[in-house]
């Protein structure tokens, strides 16, 4: 299946894009569940969100909202915690309540029972936002995570506790992570992954490159049907140049 992309100019066209669908999203189905990620490419996103949604108010009253992945054994308190990122980035900020988001925390199979229920009562997103990794993981599924895999319990790998260790103070990433498998962002209706900078132009080389295979789990996302690579310049530099031209006219 051919991905659709769209790229554009830089970080900040990228977020107002991105933003511009999520706050429809929320004004065209006011009662539904969005999908949502944390990392670096998502904070001019949530930044850009919060302004639009304050100049331009939607009911959120009803909406509710699940986080695809967290580290084990970090309280939401701790001010590295995806859970914390979330209430300060967005949450507090467009008068979310708690009880209408959710975001994993715990270890073991109670958080995994927790999580799994969490997505029943809430149920599939319309919209799940995702960033990639710099080995081609989404949520924290690594490379060679069975595409069955429902919501689980991971060691994370090298590679990744290096790509996050500017995120935490002391450069000690934790071990391990919670995250909804493949299996479950797979389920939503609609699915966007977002990125951006220079870092990220090989990976996103090599998604446009790949066979669908669990050695890199973004390319699932190839058999999605309705999936779009939302891209700045930079993390498209290094498609092929008739791709970057094609779908830089088509959508900026
Ligand atoms: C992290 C998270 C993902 C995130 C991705 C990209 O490790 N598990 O949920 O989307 O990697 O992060 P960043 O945006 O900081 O590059």
């Amino acid at each position: 299946m051919v991905m659709n992309f769209k790229i554009f100019e830089n970080e900040d066209t990228v977020a107002n894009y991105v933003a511009n669908i999520l706050r429809k999203q929320m004004n065209d189905n006011p009662t539904s569940t969005i999908g949502l990620a944390t990392g670096k490419t998502m904070v001019p996103i949530y930044k850009q969100l919060v302004d639009e949604i304050k100049e331009h108010p939607v009911d959120m009253s009803q909406l509710k909202f699940i986080n695809v992945d967290e580290y084990v054994d970090l309280d939401p308190s701790n001010k590295e915690s995806f859970a914390y990122f979330m209430k300060e980035k967005l949450y507090s900020q467009v008068n979310v309540l708690e009880h209408q988001s959710f975001i994993p925390t715990g270890s073991g199979e109670e958080a995994v029972k927790q999580f799994n229920e969490k997505l029943e009562e809430f149920g599939t997103p319309v919209l799940q936002l995702l960033g990639i990794g710099q080995n081609g993981h989404i949520g924290f599924n690594e490379p060679g995570t069975s595409f069955d895999e429902g919501v689980h319990v991971v060691n994370l790998s090298e590679e990744t506790k290096s790509q996050n260790k500017d995120q935490f103070a002391d450069g000690n990433v934790p071990t391990k992570a919670i995250t909804m498998g493949i299996k479950d962002i797979m389920k939503s209706r609609e699915i966007i992954l977002v990125a951006t900078g220079q870092h990220k132009a090989n990976i996103i080389r090599e998604l446009y490159d790949a066979k669908v295979t669990e050695k890199f789990p973004a390319s699932i996302l190839k058999e999605h049907r309705m999936v779009t690579v939302v891209l700045d310049k930079e993390a498209a530099s290094e498609l092929p140049q008739d791709i970057q031209s094609y779908y830089y006219s088509q959508y900026s």
